[in-house]
This record gives structure tokens, C-alpha cells and sequence, in this order.
């Protein structure tokens, strides 16, 4: 029997990277997705053939996870077309770096959006679902710079540290619901997010790295398989760091 045998998984931000790869996985585990992205263009379409390789069921659906009456509508037409929704993936994320001093308003409020209140406005919108389910597996997408902070990166960490503050809330309220809440705070991940950074940059994160590697999205989806399953049922209000050991 398959992991997730007979769930349906919602993964946000899903067209690539660790959204992406954290859905294959859970398909390979035997989930049907849905997932979303803010366009499914031929990225999100590959994505979706990809998951269907693996004899699940799976759609993309473009939406603005910032978006309050945007996530509520999708996430009606997820659960009319899926018929439940029982692990949530707050995946989709954003970096809009700069120092204090330079960072504009809109700098801070777009990574707020994108990568806190997305998270809000899915949970709200699934809380009732879960509920008369009366099971669920929430993960948020934080980060380690969420628990140290990072210099240049304000907007960013302040975004993953409400990411905990969150899964660890939703936990306490909603545990008696038989609805499980964790954070995974990943380390230095390869992925079109950070293949932007220079060379330098890279460099100095790699000497902070116990594993002498970056991570791969797999690394963290392995992780997010196992919050998504009855492995992890004892489970809730904690943040797994996956972080080749940067952050201990
Ligand atoms: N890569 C890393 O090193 C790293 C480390 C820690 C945490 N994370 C977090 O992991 C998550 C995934 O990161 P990634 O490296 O795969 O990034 P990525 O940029 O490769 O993928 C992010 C995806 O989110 C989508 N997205 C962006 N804004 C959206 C919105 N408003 N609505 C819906 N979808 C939206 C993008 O289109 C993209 O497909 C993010 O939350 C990121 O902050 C990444």
C-alpha cells in the first residue's frame, strides 16, 4: 500500500520546483493533485501530464494565491472537482530582497501577500472542508531564515517566521479536529528561486552547510510526503528544518 493511497493533495506554486516536486511525490505515494500556479502555461500543463504518469488523478488551476476571493473560488472548484481536499501544501513563495534602508513598500507588501496571506486565504478556505472531513495535513512552506533571519532579507524572513507562527496556531485550534499543522524550513534548495544568486553568494551559503551540498527539491519533498501521511499522525506544530544541518 502507497503512502497516500486514496488522499487528495492541494500543492500551491506547484508549476516548478519544490512545488513541483513535492507533487510528483505525493503522486508517486499514490495522491491525486490538484495544484496551482499563477499561470498554467506549458510548465503547469508538462507538470500535470507528469503527475498523471503515475496513474493519479491530477489538474492545474491558475490563481493568484495572494489573492483572498481568488483562492476561496479556486478552492471550490478543487473540491467539486475532487470531491475533498486532505493535505494543503502553502507552497508558493516569492523573494523580493533588498536592505532595509532601500526596501520599498512594495517590496514588503507583495512577499507579505504572496507568501503569508496566501496561506491564510487557503487554510480559511479549506478549514471548513477539513473539518467535516474531520482530517487533515497542513504543511507551510517556511524557511531557516524564518528562525535566524537573514541581513537583506527583512520582507522575506518576516513572511517564513509567520509561516511557523501560523502552522503552529492552526495545530492548537484545530488538533481536536483531527487537523495536523507543521512548517518545513528548508535551507539552500537548487531551484530557479536561488539560481539567481551569484556565485558568491552561493559560495558563502555552501560553507554554512555541514552536508557540503545544497538541497534538491526532492529532499524537501521527501519530508513533505512524510508530514502528508499517517507516518507523521503523532505529529503537529513543528518545523522540521531540511537544511543539510546549517541550522542546528
Ligand atoms: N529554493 C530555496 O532555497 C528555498 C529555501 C527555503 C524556502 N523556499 C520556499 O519554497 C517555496 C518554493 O520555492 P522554489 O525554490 O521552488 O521557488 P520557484 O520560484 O522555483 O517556484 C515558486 C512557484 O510559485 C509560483 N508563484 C509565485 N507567486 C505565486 C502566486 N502569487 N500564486 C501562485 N503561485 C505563485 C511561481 O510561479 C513558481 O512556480 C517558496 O515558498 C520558497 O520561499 C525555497
Amino acid at each position: 500500500m502507497k503512502l497516500l493511497e486514496g488522499k487528495v493533495a492541494l500543492v500551491t506554486g506547484a508549476a516548478r520546483g519544490i512545488g513541483k516536486a513535492i507533487a510528483l511525490k505525493f503522486a508517486s505515494e499514490g495522491a491525486d493533485v490538484a495544484f496551482t500556479d499563477l499561470n498554467i502555461d506549458e510548465n503547469g500543463l508538462a507538470t500535470q501530464k507528469e503527475i498523471e504518469a503515475f496513474g493519479v488523478r491530477a489538474k492545474g488551476y491558475a490563481s493568484n494565491a495572494a489573492d483572498f476571493e481568488d483562492t476561496h473560488n479556486v478552492v471550490a472548484e478543487i473540491v467539486k472537482d475532487f470531491g475533498r481536499v486532505d493535505i494543503l501544501v502553502n507552497n508558493a513563495g516569492i523573494t523580493r530582497d533588498g536592505l532595509m534602508m532601500r526596501m520599498t513598500e512594495q517590496q514588503w507588501d507583495m512577499v507579505i501577500n504572496v507568501n503569508l496571506k496566501s496561506a491564510f486565504n487557503f487554510v480559511h478556505a479549506l478549514t471548513p472542508v477539513m473539518m467535516k472531513q474531520k482530517c487533515g495535513s497542513i504543511i507551510n512552506m517556511a524557511s531557516v531564515v524564518g528562525v535566524s533571519g537573514n541581513a537583506g532579507q527583512s520582507n522575506y524572513s518576516a513572511s517564513k517566521a509567520g509561516m511557523i507562527g501560523l502552522a503552529k496556531s492552526i495545530a492548537k485550534e484545530l488538533g481536536s479536529r483531527g487537523i495536523r499543522a507543521n512548517a518545513i524550513a528548508p535551507g539552500f534548495i537548487i531551484t530557479d528561486m536561488t539560481a539567481v544568486l551569484s556565485e558568491e553568494v552561493k559560495a558563502e551559503w555552501a560553507k554554512q552547510i555541514p552536508l557540503r551540498r545544497g538541497g534538491t527539491p526532492d529532499d524537501v519533498a521527501n519530508t513533505a510526503v512524510y508530514l502528508a501521511s499517517d507516518l507523521s499522525s503523532y505529529v503537529t506544530g513543528q518545523v522540521i528544518n531540511v537544511c543539510g544541518g546549517m541550522n542546528t
